[in-house]
């Protein structure tokens, strides 16, 4: 696809009589896209992933829900690329603990960070930390099984009523598990402590609530439509929430993506019973509402959420803001899940843009200034992924990051910027190794992941189920390391 590029890059192999080390940080689509793209674009690269968890493939094991198994087909072809007899995959290596971001740049020529979004967006408003009040990231973990996530134990057996904060595609995943009869979940590689909640879960009504309105809703028709069909759930939508302004016809005429997600809400809205009949689930797509506090039940648990209805304001269509009116409501609750947006964090010694939440790059290779100076790099430091853009996208929308980042590697290989820091020989794979081995860290390499991989499923085959998560880290580490 690249021609110049790729034989630039092999002439480049060919002049250099060592190989050219590359690390790419985090094992997600974005690492393994950049992987893929390294080791064709450059016959003499030698391509080493390395991740905290003891696991590959990130999101796409701890985040796409479980009912949705053929979105993580993809793994199939992750496999391939780590198979590869010029990459390797070490888990159980996390940057910023087992090493350091100088370190690794030391022992390789060319570093990628494609680490993610580890952590979540705060509202900032009063009653954030009462008990009850969770995470999407820190739910959808839990239900995939994350080693991290396992310790969540949400109370779904105290109240009937969650409310959802947010109207993207992981809000949707959330309502959907919350709502989804479990019979349904049972043969999915949903975590067992998940399936063992969700089946004496009391929760009946799920609020999805957005500031602003259902043309400016940020899920997707694919999924919404998955919900809106689930088995013998009431839906309840507004219809006064459906009335357009002229910025909402002007966004519906040249967005077809909106324009399908609002076609299904209003057909939702006017379809179906006027009232949900007894012990029926359901959903309620609550629009124009911004949360403004949460209520305390007085003993510290969340009792509900003070919303301030808004309206949209702002110059052209797709540029709406929510803005309060001064005018409250209250909508009470025994549980809360923000589904606002996930958010990177910085390691040390590495530039990071902290209003943005990304690490800030010009296509790709890491500038060394937060303020966006183009001219200052990093050499030999490059970003890709949620990381780089922030906390949106599609798998596949990482593909285009990669080949974005890789041509900027490629050109920087042409063009002799990356000169400097290519010309010596480094260390590489078996420095790093060394490096670990000193510190005592127990890597779990591709064929520990194949163990696990094994004996999940061997576990899941007994249920019925696809694979049976391992869900502790002394459990993973126990099978990925025997
Ligand atoms: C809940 C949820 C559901 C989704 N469902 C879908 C879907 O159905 N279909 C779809 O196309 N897209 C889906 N997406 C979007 C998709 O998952 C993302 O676009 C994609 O995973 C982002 O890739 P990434 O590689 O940047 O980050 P990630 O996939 O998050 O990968 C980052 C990796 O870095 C590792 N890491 C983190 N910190 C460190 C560290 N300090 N040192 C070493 N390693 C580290 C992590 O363990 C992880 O393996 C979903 C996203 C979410 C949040
Ligand atoms: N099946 C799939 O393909 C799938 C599944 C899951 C996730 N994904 C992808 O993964 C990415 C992340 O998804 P996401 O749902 O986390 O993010 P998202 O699509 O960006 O949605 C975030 C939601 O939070 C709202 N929000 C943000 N800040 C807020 C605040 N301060 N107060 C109230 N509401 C606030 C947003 O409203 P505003 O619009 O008003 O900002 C929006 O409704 C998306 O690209 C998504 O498509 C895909």
């Amino acid at each position: 696809m690249y021609p110049a590029r790729t034989w630039l890059s092999r002439s480049f192999s060919n002049i250099s009589s060592h190989p050219l080390r590359v690390c790419v940080v985090g094992s997600g689509p974005a690492g393994f896209y950049t992987a893929e793209k390294m080791l064709k674009a450059h016959q003499g690269a030698e391509v080493d992933i390395i991740d905290r968890l003891l696991t590959p493939f990130g999101l796409v094991r701890s985040g796409v829900a479980p009912d949705h198994p053929e979105t993580k087909i993809v793994i199939n072809q992750f496999t391939r690329v780590v198979q590869h007899e010029r990459c390797s995959f070490f888990g159980n290596v996390t940057l910023g603990s087992s090493i350091s971001l100088a370190e690794l740049r030391e022992l390789y020529h060319v570093v990628v960070l494609a680490y993610g979004a580890e952590s979540d967006r705060d509202l900032g408003i009063p009653g954030e930390d009462l008990s009850g009040i969770h995470s999407a990231r820190e739910f959808v973990w839990w239900y995939n099984g994350h080693p991290d996530g396992k310790n969540l134990n949400p109370d779904l057996k105290s109240t009937d009523t969650a409310i959802i904060l947010g109207q993207g595609n992981v809000a949707l995943d959330v309502a959907r598990i919350l709502l989804r009869p479990t019979t349904e979940l049972a043969t999915t590689d949903i975590a067992s402590h998940a399936l063992a909640a969700l089946n004496q879960s009391s929760i009946r009504k799920v609020y999805l609530v957005g500031r602003r309105g259902p043309v400016q809703a940020a899920c997707t028709a694919k999924e919404l439509r998955e919900v809106l069909g689930i088995k013998d759930l009431y839906i309840h939508i507004k219809e006064v929430d459906l009335l357009k302004s002229s910025e909402d016809e002007e966004v519906l005429k040249n967005n077809r993506i909106q324009r399908r997600v609002y076609e299904l809400l209003s057909k939702a809205a006017t379809s179906g019973n006027s009232h949900s009949s007894s012990g029926q689930g359901e959903l309620h797509f609550v629009f124009f509402r911004k949360p403004a506090c949460f209520l305390d039940s007085g003993t510290g648990h969340v009792a509900g959420v003070h919303f301030e209805k808004t309206v949209l304001k702002g110059v052209g269509p797709g540029k709406q803001v929510a803005v309060g009116t001064g005018k409250f409501e209250d909508l009470d609750c025994g549980m809360v899940l923000k589904s606002i947006g996930y958010k990177s964090v910085p390691v040390d010694g590495l530039p990071f843009d902290h209003q943005k939440g990304v690490v800030p790059n010009a296509s790709g290779r890491v500038l060394t200034d937060a303020l966006g100076d183009q001219t200052l790099l990093e050499k030999g430091l490059y970003v890709c992924g949620w990381l780089k853009r922030g906390p949106t996208g599609i798998i596949a929308t990482n593909l285009y990051c990669a080949k974005e980042t890789v041509a900027s590697i490629s050109q920087d290989l042409e063009q002799g910027t990356l000169a400097a820091v290519t010309s010596l020989p480094k260390p590489g794979r078996e420095g790093l190794l060394q490096l670990l081995d000193d510190r005592n860290v127990r890597i779990v390499p591709f064929s520990g992941w194949e163990k696990i991989d094994s004996e999940e499923r061997r576990l899941g085959s007994l249920r019925n189920k696809p694979r049976e998560k391992l869900t502790t880290w002394e459990d993973l580490l126990k099978v990925g390391t025997e």
